[in-house]
């Protein structure tokens, strides 16, 4: 199994969701590590409970420079000897710096169909764009925002009495199912068939 290490602020419902997934014997992942920035994120608390090897890296005790924060979480992910980096509501944006450390292996779930709605607040601009279709986007990231090769989508139907709350709940319900999908197909991959060409990924099976 590849060792993959989860990086969060909140909640965790995504790391929830690998962790399950990795709990299934034929998922290929084990997941070594989940770090926070934030001390008190709920997701923590519920890694730990699941004897899962946590870290608390706090933004806040580095200031503004943002690299020797990054070279604190690096110092973790070096402990626990990981190949893969998740994020997973994950709300720190990283330097170049840190994504050439993990290029190509550095992978973020963003609630909206990419290209469109990138940054924050994504059901709200969705609902006010009148879009009909809505969903999630595993993709690998890159330093422009919400930029990298999409790895896989999944949309979910926008109704019209949806507020920003139910379509968030509904976008949720799929980023579950999408981010273990996407993190097996991408391990599955590296044995032969995946390529990334002009930063299009090729060779990953769409979810069902
Ligand atoms: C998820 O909807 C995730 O896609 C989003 O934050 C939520 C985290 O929930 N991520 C971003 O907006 C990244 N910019 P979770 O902590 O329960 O997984």
């Amino acid at each position: 199994k590849r060792r993959v290490a989860i990086l969060i602020s909140g909640r965790g419902s995504n790391m929830q969701a690998l962790v399950e997934a990795a709990k299934t014997p034929d998922f290929p992942v084990e997941i070594a590590l989940v770090l926070s920035n934030r001390p008190d994120a709920a997701g923590l608390v519920w890694a730990e409970g699941q004897g899962i090897t946590t870290a608390i890296v706090d933004h806040k005790l580095f200031k503004k420079d943002r690299e020797a924060f990054e070279k604190a979480i690096q110092v973790e992910l070096d402990k626990v000897h990981v190949e893969f980096v998740c994020l997973a509501g994950f709300m720190r944006l990283l330097t170049p710096w840190f994504i050439d450390q993990w290029y190509n292996r550095l992978i973020n779930i963003h609630p909206s169909l990419l290209p469109s709605f990138k940054g924050l607040d994504t059901h709200a601009r969705a609902l006010e764009a009148g879009v009909k279709l809505h969903g999630c986007t595993v993709h690998f990231v890159r330093p422009d925002m919400d930029a990298g090769p999409i790895i896989a989508q999944k949309s979910v139907p926008v109704l019209d009495d949806d507020d920003p709350d139910s379509l968030a709940e509904r976008v949720l319900a799929v980023e579950h199912a999408l981010y273990p999908h996407a993190l097996a197909e991408i391990v599955r991959g590296l044995e032969g068939d995946l390529t990334i060409k002009d930063e299009r990924v090729i060779g990953i099976r769409p979810i069902g």
